[in-house]
């Protein structure tokens, strides 16, 4: 039985944000983007069939998975996935699927890859998002996860000398906005073994996440000694990168045709026109604009 609207878990918003022009553009991450970038090329499998980029926003990263023969960019926000298309075009090769993170449309094993950059960061209840990133891939499958760390330096320091009152070693996650988590590196460890994944390797990541540092010192500078310093394993950085395999018997779809499921029920959909129809529950979805939209069906 799906759970009511109003019991489940809160969603963070970015529908008409602002996100690429104000938080990118505007703020000069040129350093945050490019050590991202050096991070998740290390963690990446070389190639595969199917990726799924949850929480993909606007498309910011998506070009690093080229090696990929298809990808589905998934977000809540319509408006970041529109802009998306956009800038990367309506083929086969990509598919713009308008969702909830925490109700996955998709059949089990449909992916052998999976992301999530920069989207824990404001989910509540990770264990469930976990859980449906792992249906949705093959046994053997990766899942490159980053997070905001809640025990990095400056927490560290901060609480040291009175001016935090969050503990950054305590492992229960901190809300420090509305839906806005840092977590303890160890406790999203733990999570993901729960959702039976193994977790192989953490970088850490933006060491020098400072404005007094990058505005003093070249960025290549910046990159090229966050780079080295990620080979540390020191996980006292903002960010944390994590690559994580799917353990466990569970279906294989990476081949079959036909990716979605109703979000709802689970049931097969039907094609009718520009909808998606479900043969179980009878929900219907939309497909506007080249999105396939399963935030909430037209018939509610
Ligand atoms: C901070 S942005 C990161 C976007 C992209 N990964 C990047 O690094 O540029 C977080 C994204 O997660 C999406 N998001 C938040 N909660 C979600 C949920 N429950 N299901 C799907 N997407 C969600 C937001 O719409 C937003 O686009």
């Amino acid at each position: 039985m799906p759970k009511p609207r109003e019991s489940r878990p809160r969603i963070c918003d970015y529908e008409g944000s602002n996100y690429r022009t104000e938080f990118w553009e505007a703020k000069g991450r040129d350093y945050e983007d490019r050590v991202e970038r050096v991070a998740l090329r290390r963690l990446l499998p070389g190639g595969g069939r199917r990726l799924l980029e949850i929480g993909a926003g606007f498309g910011r990263l998506t070009n690093e998975y080229h090696a990929y023969e298809q990808v589905v960019l998934l977000d809540y926000s319509l408006s970041q996935l529109r802009y998306a298309r956009q800038h990367l075009g309506g083929s086969d090769r990509y598919l713009y699927v308008a969702a909830d993170a925490y109700r996955l449309p998709f059949r089990p094993g449909t992916f052998d890859a999976a992301t999530g950059i920069r989207v824990i960061h404001h989910i509540s209840d990770i264990s469930a998002v976990f859980s449906q990133v792992r249906r949705a891939l093959v046994p053997g499958g990766v899942f490159i996860l980053e997070f905001a760390n809640k025990r990095h330096l400056k927490a560290v320091l901060r609480y040291a000398l009175g001016k935090q009152t969050w503990n950054p070693y305590d492992p229960e996650p901190v809300e420090f906005v509305e839906l806005n988590f840092d977590f303890h590196p160890e406790y999203v460890q733990q999570r993901l073994e729960a959702a039976r994944f193994e977790t192989e390797k953490r970088l850490p990541v933006s060491f020098f996440r400072l404005a007094s540092l990058k505005n003093r010192l070249p960025t290549d500078l910046l990159v090229g000694m966050d780079g080295l310093l990620q080979l540390t394993g020191l996980l006292y950085t903002p960010s944390i990168f994590t690559r994580n395999i799917a353990l466990g018997a569970s279906p294989n779809h990476l081949n079959t045709p036909s990716l979605f499921v109703c979000p709802e029920c689970g049931g097969e959909l039907a094609h009718d026109s520009a909808t998606l129809v479900c043969r179980e529950c009878g929900h219907r979805w939309a497909v506007r604009d080249g999105i396939y939209d399963f935030k909430a069906p037209l018939d509610e």
